[in-house]
Parts: C-alpha cells; sequence; structure tokens
C-alpha cells in the first residue's frame, strides 16, 4: 500500500509572498452556503462570523489562502455536506473538515477528549499541502485548546476570539441558582475555562468586537494581558443593508402593519429583537405610553421575532410578549402600535428603510448592550438610533455620531430624546448621513478585514519575543524523513565515525529530522549528546520510550503522557517484584513515572517468561523489557521506543518508509522490527538475533556510529530512499 503522506510535498521554508491564514471552528455546522443557523444553539452567530471572515480575509490582495478548519461530521441526521473533508469556497479560501472522536454531531461541550486529534489532523493537513500557516485564528475555547498546540509546534503566532467565555458563563449561571455540579457536567466549564487561560496565555492578538468585553469579561482572567487585546468589530454585509430613497408606500411590509395603525404614514419609532426581557421591550412600551406629545407624533412598532400560538411558546417569551400585549391594553395604545406576528429575514432591511424614511428612530432600549448588531443594521440602512448607554452602543455613537444614548431604566428621558429627535428633521437628516457612512468606515468586513491584517502585522512582529516557547515541532514537520537512533553502543562508541555521521546529518539538515531514543531519562541524556558533541535532536524518546520531548526547549509530548497512562500501577507492580531472586531496583533516578526498571541477574532470576507469567497472573498489566541481558524495564502497555516512534510517524506525519531507526539491544527490539528502516550495529547484542529474518532491518558488519552510516548507504538514506520488497504473508 502506499502510503498517503508518501507523495507530501515538503512543506516551504522560505516565506512566500502572500499570506496564508488559518481560521479554527471546531464546533456547530458550517459550510459555504446556506447555513443552519438557529439548527442548535452551537450553529450561529459564530459561523457566521467565522465564514464572513473567511471570505472577506481571501478578497484581501496580501492574503494568499485562507483555511477554516471545523469539524467532520458524518451522521445520517445532518446533511452530508459536513462529510466532506475540503469544500472550496473560492480558489483562496476552503473549509478543511477534520476528524474529531466519533463521527456523529456532538454539542460542543462533549468535544473535549477529541480535540487533540482535531490538533494532530491539522499537522498532516499543512504537511500534505506543503505549506504552514503564518497566523492561527483559534474561535472559541475548543479551538482555543487546538490552535494552542498547532501555533506552539509549529512556531505561528495564535490569534484568539473567544466568543463567549466560560467565565461569564458559569457567572450567569450561579446567578440563575443552577448547581455547581450541574454546571460541571452538563457545560464542562472547568474544561472550557482551562482551554481559554492556555489560549490568553499564548496568544499573540486576542481579537474582540468591543472595549467591553475586554472590560467586563476578559478582564475575569488570570492571563489578562491588556496589551493583546485588539477591537476590530464584525462586519455588516451592506450589499443587504444599506439605504434606500423609495417612498414608504412602497414597502411590501407596510401591509403587515398597516392594519394595527390609524395613520401608517406617522414616523415610525422602531424597536427589533428578540422577546427576551432582558432587551427591554416592555420599558420603551411603558415610555411611549406615558408621553402624550410622541404618542401623537409618532407611531410605535415592535417586531419582537415571530410568533403562530402564544400557548406553545418557550416559557420566557411567552411572558414577555404577555405583558406587551397587556401593556397595550392597558395603556390604550390601539392604533398608534403594530406588533406584527411575523417577519422573514429579508423584511428586515426593509423595516429600517422604513422607519429612516418615515422620520422615525430605531431604538434598542435594551438593559445591557455589548455589542448590538442590530443599531448597525439599522445605521446602514440610514434609521438614525437611540439606544441603552452601554458597551456596543457608545462604540457605535461615537465611531458614527448618528444617534443618542440613554438610560434604559429612565422611562421620561426615553421618550423625551425620541420625541426631540423626532421633532428635529435637521438632526435626524444628519444622523442618517453619518450612520450610513459610519458603518462603511468601521462596520464592514473590508474594513475589518484592513484593520485586521495591519494589527497582525504590528501585533505579531512586536510580540514575537514575548512568546514563552520556541517552536518546537515545525522542522519535524519539514522535514521528509527521519533518523532515531538509540544512544549508548549504538550512537556512541567510535568517536570518529559519529563526526562523519554528524557531518552528514548537518548536510542533509534541511530533509532529515533527528530524533534519539534511549533507555537514559531526559537529563542524562542531553549530559551524555553534549560530551560527545552531539548537536541537540528534533524530538528526544527517553526512559524507554516511555516520555517524548521537543526541540530546544525540551517540550514534553502531553499527548503521549496521556496515552500511556494506561491501566498503569507501578506501586503494584514494585510490590510484587519485591522477593524475586536476581532483581534489584535501578538508582532512583531511573526510576520515572511510566518506567521502573531493575538490574537484572541473568544467572540467579526467573527467566523473563515465567516474571511475565506471575504479573499475568496478579492481573498486573505491563510490558518488560530486557536489555544486554543486564537490565529489565517495566512500562505502560502503550510504551516502548518502538510505539513511541510509530506515534510520531502519526503525528507528524512522516511515513514509516521514511524513517531509520539504529540500535543494538533488547530495548530497541520494537523500534526496530517496526514498519519504517532499521539499521543493528555490528556491535548489537543477542537479544536481537532474531530480527535477521526481517527485510527491512540491516545487520551492519560496522559498529557503531560506523555500522549507521554503513546503514545509510544500504537504504540511501540521504537519497532516494530504498525500500526493501516485503513479502505479503
Ligand atoms: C539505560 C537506563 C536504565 C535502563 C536501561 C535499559 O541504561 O538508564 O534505566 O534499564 O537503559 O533500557
Ligand atoms: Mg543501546
Amino acid at each position: 500500500m502506499v502510503h498517503p503522506f508518501v507523495t507530501a510535498k515538503k512543506p516551504q521554508k522560505t516565506k512566500r509572498d502572500g499570506l496564508y491564514i488559518v481560521l479554527i471552528s471546531v464546533h456547530g455546522l458550517i459550510r459555504k452556503d446556506n447555513l443552519e443557523l438557529g439548527r442548535d444553539s452551537d450553529t450561529g452567530g459564530q459561523t457566521t462570523y467565522v465564514l464572513e471572515l473567511t471570505r472577506s480575509l481571501a478578497r484581501q490582495p496580501e492574503v494568499e489562502r485562507v483555511d477554516l478548519f471545523t469539524r467532520l461530521v458524518a451522521d445520517k441526521r445532518i446533511d452530508d455536506d459536513y462529510a466532506q473533508p475540503v469544500e472550496a469556497i473560492n480558489d483562496k479560501a476552503s473549509i478543511i473538515r477534520c476528524q474529531c472522536g466519533p463521527n456523529r454531531y456532538l454539542r460542543k461541550e462533549m468535544l473535549w477528549p477529541y480535540l487533540d486529534e482535531f490538533a494532530n489532523e491539522m499537522l498532516k493537513h499543512f504537511r500534505s499541502i506543503g505549506r504552514l500557516p503564518d497566523v492561527i485564528h483559534a474561535h472559541y475555547a475548543d479551538a482555543g485548546h487546538v490552535g494552542r498546540k498547532v501555533s506552539q509546534l509549529l512556531g505561528a503566532p495564535l490569534l484568539f476570539t473567544g466568543h463567549s467565555l466560560g467565565r461569564v458563563k458559569r457567572e450567569r449561571l450561579y446567578e440563575q441558582g443552577v448547581a455547581k455540579d450541574k454546571i460541571e457536567t452538563k457545560y464542562n466549564i472547568h474544561e472550557r475555562i482551562e482551554a481559554e487561560e492556555m489560549a490568553l496565555s499564548n496568544a499573540a492578538m486576542v481579537v474582540t468586537s468591543t472595549n467591553q468585553e475586554i472590560e467586563e469579561q476578559y478582564k475575569l482572567y488570570e492571563n489578562y494581558h491588556p496589551q493583546q487585546k485588539v477591537v476590530i468589530p464584525p462586519g455588516t454585509d451592506i450589499s443587504r443593508f444599506s439605504p434606500s430613497r423609495a417612498p414608504m408606500r412602497s414597502y411590501d411590509y407596510l401591509k403587515h402593519i398597516k392594519r394595527f395603525l390609524t395613520d401608517p404614514f406617522k414616523p415610525i419609532v422602531l424597536a427589533i429583537s428578540r422577546a427576551d426581557e432582558r432587551k427591554n421591550i416592555t420599558g420603551l412600551i411603558e415610555a411611549y405610553a406615558n408621553h402624550n406629545a410622541l404618542r401623537k407624533l409618532a407611531n410605535l412598532v415592535i417586531v419582537a421575532g415571530n410568533r403562530d400560538d402564544l400557548a406553545e411558546m418557550e416559557s420566557g417569551q411567552r411572558d414577555v410578549l404577555r405583558k406587551i400585549l397587556y401593556l397595550i391594553d392597558k395603556y390604550d395604545l390601539y392604533g398608534s402600535i403594530a406588533y406584527p406576528k411575523h417577519h422573514s429575514v429579508e423584511d428586515v432591511p426593509n423595516l429600517y428603510r422604513m422607519c429612516a424614511k418615515s422620520g422615525g428612530v430605531f431604538v434598542n432600549p435594551a438593559l445591557t448592550e455589548p455589542f448590538g448588531l442590530t443599531l448597525i443594521e439599522a445605521a446602514a440602512c440610514g434609521a438614525p438610533i437611540v439606544a441603552t448607554n452601554d458597551g456596543g452602543p457608545r462604540d457605535i455613537t461615537a465611531h458614527c455620531e448618528n444617534g443618542v444614548l440613554i438610560d434604559p431604566l429612565n422611562s421620561k428621558e426615553i421618550a423625551d430624546v425620541i420625541y426631540s429627535m423626532i421633532n428635529d428633521p435637521a438632526r435626524l437628516r444628519l444622523y442618517s448621513q453619518n450612520g450610513v457612512k459610519g458603518v462603511k468606515n468601521h462596520y464592514t468586513w473590508e474594513s475589518h478585514t484592513k484593520t485586521y491584517l495591519k494589527e497582525i502585522r504590528r501585533h505579531t512582529l512586536k510580540n514575537q519575543n514575548q512568546f514563552l516557547f520556541v517552536p518546537s515541532g515545525k522542522r519535524l514537520l519539514e522535514a521528509n524523513r527521519l533518523f532515531i537512533t538509540d544512544i549508548d553502543n549504538t550512537l556512541l562508541g567510535d568517536a570518529k565515525a559519529l563526526k562523519e555521521l554528524v557531518k552528514q546529518l548537518r548536510k542533509h539538515s534541511g530533509q532529515v529530522g533527528i530524533g534519539i531514543a534511549t533507555g537514559r531519562h531526559l537529563e542524562s541524556a542531553i549530559e551524555v549528546l553534549k560530551e560527545w558533541d552531539v548537536p541537540r535532536p528534533d524530538v528526544l524518546i527517553t526512559s524507554v520510550g516511555s516520555e517524548i520531548h521537543y526541540g530546544d526547549d525540551l517540550k514534553q509530548d502531553m499527548d503521549w503522557r496521556r496515552h500511556i497512562d494506561y491501566k498503569w500501577e507501578p506501586e503494584r507492580l514494585r510490590n510484587s517484584m519485591e522477593n524475586v531472586p536476581g532483581l534489584e531496583l535501578q538508582p532512583e533516578t531511573n526510576q520515572r513515572e511510566f518506567k521502573v526498571s531493575y538490574l537484572y541477574d541473568a544467572e540467579t532470576a526467573p527467566p523473563i517468561r515465567e516474571i511475565k507469567k506471575q504479573l499475568r497472573e496478579k492481573r498486573i498489566r505491563c510490558k518488560a523489557i530486557v536489555s544486554h541481558q543486564a537490565y529489565l524495564d517495566f512500562l505502560p502497555l502503550r510504551a516502548s521506543k518502538g510505539l513511541a516512534v510509530w506515534y510520531l510517524a502519526n503525528k507528524w506525519g512522516v511515513p514509516m518508509e521514511r524513517i531509520l531507526t539504529a540500535g543494538d539491544s533488547g530495548n530497541d527490539e520494537e523500534m526496530l522490527e517496526g514498519h519504517g528502516l532499521s539499521v543493528v550495529v555490528g556491535n548489537y547484542s543477542k537479544e536481537l538475533e532474531s530480527l535477521r529474518k526481517n527485510p527491512t532491518v540491516y545487520f551492519a558488519e560496522g559498529e557503531y556510529a560506523a555500522g549507521i552510516l554503513e546503514g545509510m548507504e544500504y537504504f540511501q538514506f540521504f537519497g532516494d530512499i530504498k525500500f526493501p520488497e516485503v513479502r505479503d504473508k
């Protein structure tokens, strides 16, 4: 079988002219067209946001490629669009779907255990297209987790947008009296907050929509670094939301409100929002009702979602609508207030236009308003605005100078402000023009991405050296072959040959990734490599494969740690070995979290077969490995040098056929007999004799590094690698 990555191109090291931007948005249902917004709570605003951002970035000339990574879902309950691994949006942008746990659709709170798989799939993708990202922008906590990992491994700066934050959600749930354990089990809040903290601690830049988000939300985090925050409001689609000169009469929607109103051509005070108590529509109705002059001057039009039968609505919405109906009756507003049952998405821009044309105002009286998308849409259509004095509206009116802020609890003020605005047509006209202009300058995706790209340049360059890490895995992704060697009695032993080997490796450093796989623990491995003047490898597999570290910063591979931590009971193991003759615990420094090691006296100790049998009888699960007939190591079932190499091959997308391993003794056996190429050096120990029948294992004449060089030549490792025919069984 041809391995899928054999044909992979080598990722480019040199920067190309254009930027390659990667966005990650893991959860929900994302596809190019016909978004199923509102289908569930994971498919909504964020989905539109990331798609619009992707499209808009792709329109910028300095951007060469944009990929939006999301989860692959193959589930018969949903459309198969979401099961395509790649969906092109246009010639510069694609949606890439990554495997992440089971195929079926899962709500976002359930995805935590599978996110590392998602990250690994991303790495494979970069290798397969032969390009590494210049910037990684993660959206929401789950993508924050993925993005942080990938960014650390590749050294590409991380951008983070929380969209909403776990600490805020938790507080709100507490306030609502939801029990602590329920918050944990249902929402996995702890994982979410942790992922957010980590993403924030690693991000070069945090993109938010408003200043208030920073002040009231990001500030709650331990990793609150104001200088990384950049406020860039999301864009509005000005092709949908634009002003129109069409006269009042020409609007189709008029017929829906006409039947409520005695004089439908009076100025319209318009409110559009969900029927949610926090939106304070009833506050607006009361303000209007209590202001006689305003009642005479203008009509009130309330568009609060769609409804068929109140009795069938969700209780929160029903309560709001009931109260609206009650107030209309109480203040006898019949004839001056319209509250249509239905409207479509297409009606919305026309409602704003009608409001503008009528000489009215759009009002958003919400109790709090962190953003206020409706205000921007209204402004884009030329409607002057009156809005709650809070984060979003404050930013909007500061940018556009298109309206007035009010205190949502001050009924008289609301009505007075609306009244005086409608009474001043010159002012209305100015606000209307300012709004249209302001949205173009500040709230389009075009302006969003312009600012975005400018900030990327500024922040990522400036913050480059603030990163707490050196990219650890980048070389592994760029290399197209891997050399992994044991240290003692393999790499080391012949200083002259070693020098030659190091020279060869240096010469081919652009294409060869280098690893060591040793029984020694990390510190001791580093020390001995230094002693022998061997340059620091790209990856260090130590303690017989039970630990993996990368690069100069020696970042531990925590996925591997988690992976091998399986049915591992070192205490029971040690106890059960206590009275076995011929075994003596090695010094404390050789005992590691996932490795229990003994000196093994082959004369007096029972044969290894016997020891394994005893362990099995006691149901102690582990792996026992003898080396040089003198050492006995116990490891978790999933650990060994061989399994570690296999794991690396998968994680970094290097085909086994392009991995050469070298060793001399028992703890190398699994690694040497794996699916790759291997060399047994001439000075090998007798446990390895059985590998002779294996065609991919080369037994060198030469000893130590000389044997390695011989094997490299045999397989043409630095050239067009020669992989021996493996007979099918
Ligand atoms: C190294 C380790 C030792 C281990 C041996 C065989 O010498 O220090 O703990 O038992 O390799 O794997
Ligand atoms: Mg050795």
